[in-house]
């Protein structure tokens, strides 16, 4: 199929832009849009044959359950069995804004968006594009991230593109998205609540609002055990080519590169995601500018994008400094961890529960 490419104002939206994907969406077709966190890849949520063609066309496997996108209050109600007090202190400090609450669904969402589990996890984006899209369609969109599955998130229409063109029926580009790593995904069907995947709101703020909550550790090695939350794989959002980490400062990182030079590697084969102002005196390293170190939005913003060009760059590894676990930073280094694992993300299917 042809994917049809609408740019569209971030901040207003062209309506006939909106009204025609809205259309393809409620006729059950597949729309990628921008929310402020990543690109999404969208469907009718409550249309099970529609949400199937996501799956189909991210390569993702069934087990890995979606968000389901509303643009009020009101959607909600259609999707969750009476949602709990705390979610509504949530939502009024958080929604709309990076943040996903699962909660206990009704029969309505389908099997297909929850991976047939009991909870739905749902989020109202912060994005105008997103709200009128869901707005127009009238019916909550199911979207996980517009990659192909394991890749890096996209955070522009041009990643999307690349990984999904001919596959999907269209995309709204509104341009790079602000926060660039995504939503929060915090389990409250559990008590204390669970953050099942850090992102685009700390744990610090969360736990404003929530007093204690709890970080769901890593998945062991050993994927047999099972893992906490579907999405919680050992390999994702990686690049086709190997990440190396290294501690979160210049001379670690300086020591990554030095092995990697002394293992046979060409400086011009290294990628590094070079905080600014760090090892300036390196010559011939194939370098992204990633920001300011411990501005840690600035680095989020730009992280897949870093990946993804330093991919483009023909680079053989890449080398990135972990930042601490504080903000923002709590989500960068569960991407990149996720990014540099070696335990290959399909190894749990069929394991996940
Ligand atoms: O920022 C975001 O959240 C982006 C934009 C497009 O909204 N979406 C996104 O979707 O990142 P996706 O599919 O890439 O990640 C959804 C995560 C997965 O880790 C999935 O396992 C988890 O949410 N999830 C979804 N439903 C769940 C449920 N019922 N219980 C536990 N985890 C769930
Ligand atoms: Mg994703």
């Amino acid at each position: 199929m042809e994917t049809k490419v609408w740019r569209v104002d971030p901040k207003s939206p062209d309506p006939e832009a909106i009204n025609e994907a809205a259309e393809i969406i409620r006729k059950g077709g597949l729309i990628a849009f921008p929310t402020e966190t990543v690109y999404g890849l969208g469907a009718n949520a409550l249309d099970e044959t529609a949400v199937r063609k996501i799956f189909a066309a991210k390569e993702r496997p069934a087990w890995d359950p979606l968000i389901v996108h509303i643009c009020n209050l009101a959607m909600l109600e259609q999707l969750v069995e009476d949602a709990p007090e705390k979610f509504t202190e949530l939502a009024s400090r958080f929604m709309p804004g990076p943040l996903t609450v699962v909660m206990r669904k009704k029969a309505i969402v389908p099997d297909a968006v929850t991976a047939g589990l009991p909870t739905v996890a749902v989020r109202m984006p912060n994005h105008p594009v997103a709200l009128a899209l869901i707005e127009a369609a009238g019916v909550p969109i199911a979207a996980p991230s517009a990659n192909k599955f394991g890749r890096p998130s996209p955070t522009t229409a041009e990643h999307v593109l690349h990984d999904l063109a001919g596959r999907i029926d269209g995309i709204l580009d509104a341009g790079p998205t602000q926060v660039g790593v995504e939503s929060t995904v915090v389990d409250l069907t559990k008590t204390p609540p669970v953050i099942l995947r850090p992102g685009g709101v700390s744990k610090e703020r969360l736990e404003e609002v929530l007093g204690e909550v709890i970080v769901a550790s890593r998945p062991p090695s050993d994927v047999e055990a099972g893992l906490p939350s579907p999405g919680m794989m050992p390999r994702h959002y990686a690049p086709s080519v190997p990440v190396i980490l290294a501690d979160g400062n210049p001379s670690e990182l300086l020591q990554v590169i030095e092995r990697l030079k002394s293992q046979g590697y060409e400086p011009n084969q290294i990628g590094i995601l070079m905080p600014e102002g760090w090892l300036t005196g390196e010559e011939g390293l194939v370098i992204f500018r990633w920001g300011r170190w411990s501005n840690w939005e600035e680095m989020a913003q730009r992280l897949f994008e870093g990946l993804r060009w330093l991919e483009r760059q023909g680079v053989s590894v890449i080398v990135a400094p972990l930042p601490p676990p504080i903000g923002l930073g709590l989500a960068i280094r569960d991407r990149l961890t996720k990014a540099a694992s070696t335990n290959s993300a399909t190894n749990c299917q069929g394991n996940s529960r």
